[in-house]
């Protein structure tokens, strides 16, 4: 089978009523990127920067993987598939896609805040215990925190987002604006011959030398048309 590397950003969950970042009313209009989403914000204050997050997680019970989504999942018909997600929300896994890897971690999962990428920190939230507190702690008993990467803060999965990339024999960018390095980087590891194509119903500035055919729609509508494409 041949490996078809998917990377997704807020616009392949649009669809689904999550808001993108920064289309007009996206989320960086009502909110300051530097309070809410950075090292620095969170250490000014933790609780404005948790209770942003407990926001976005009750959100995500209230919605469903679009028809996008399940295409992205679909594609494991005819691929072998990964998708490599800017998103923290878990539609791609609610989907069914069966190899997802969150390069801005997962709005599900909390971790410590002295070691936030210590494996044995990591926790799954639940249906039941969806917010985090100030005063819960994780199993260092530190401040238990998002499990989110945040401006200022390494990216670990980078490293096996960029080896998937450059084995891919086809590469497929959904929704994403490619302002935020080094998730907008991960082009630069695909082969120069291998077909590239980008759906979004905007143009993208696109740094890169690799050619892409643009499929300008929306994510659901975008992955069907490439889906014809690719099986066709
Ligand atoms: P952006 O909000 O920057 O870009 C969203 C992209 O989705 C734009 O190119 C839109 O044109 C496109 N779009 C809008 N509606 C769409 C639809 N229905 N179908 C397909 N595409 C659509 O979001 P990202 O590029 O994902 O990081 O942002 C990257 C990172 O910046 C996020 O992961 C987040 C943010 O700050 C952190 O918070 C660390």
């Amino acid at each position: 089978m041949k490996k078809l590397v998917i990377l997704t950003g807020a616009g392949m969950s649009a669809e689904s009523g999550i808001s993108t970042f920064r289309d007009s009313g996206g989320l960086w209009e009502k909110h300051r990127v530097e309070d809410v989403a950075s090292i620095e914000g969170y250490i000014r204050n933790p609780e404005l920067v948790i209770n942003f997050y407990n926001e976005r997680r009750r959100q995500l019970p209230t919605v469903k993987p679009c028809r996008g989504h399940e295409l992205v999942a679909e594609l494991e018909k005819w691929f072998d598939v990964t998708v490599v997600t800017q998103n923290v929300d878990d539609l791609h896994e609610r989907a069914g896609s069966s190899n997802v890897i969150h390069l801005h971690g997962e709005l599900m999962k909390a971790t410590s805040t002295r070691s936030p990428n210590d494996p044995s920190q990591i926790q799954t939230l639940t249906p039941e215990h969806l917010d985090i507190h100030i005063g819960d702690k994780a199993a260092d008993g530190s401040q238990l925190r998002p499990f989110i990467v945040w401006f200022g803060e390494a990216v670990p999965m980078i490293e096996q987002a960029a080896e998937e990339a450059m084995q891919a024999d086809i590469f497929v960018v959904i929704g994403t604006s490619l302002n935020v390095y080094p998730a907008a980087g991960l082009i630069q590891f695909v082969s120069p011959e291998v077909p590239v194509y980008l759906i979004d119903p905007k143009d993208v500035t696109w740094t890169s030398g690799h050619r892409y055919t643009h499929i300008k729609k929306g994510a659901s509508d975008g992955m069907q048309e490439l889906i014809e494409k690719l099986t066709s």
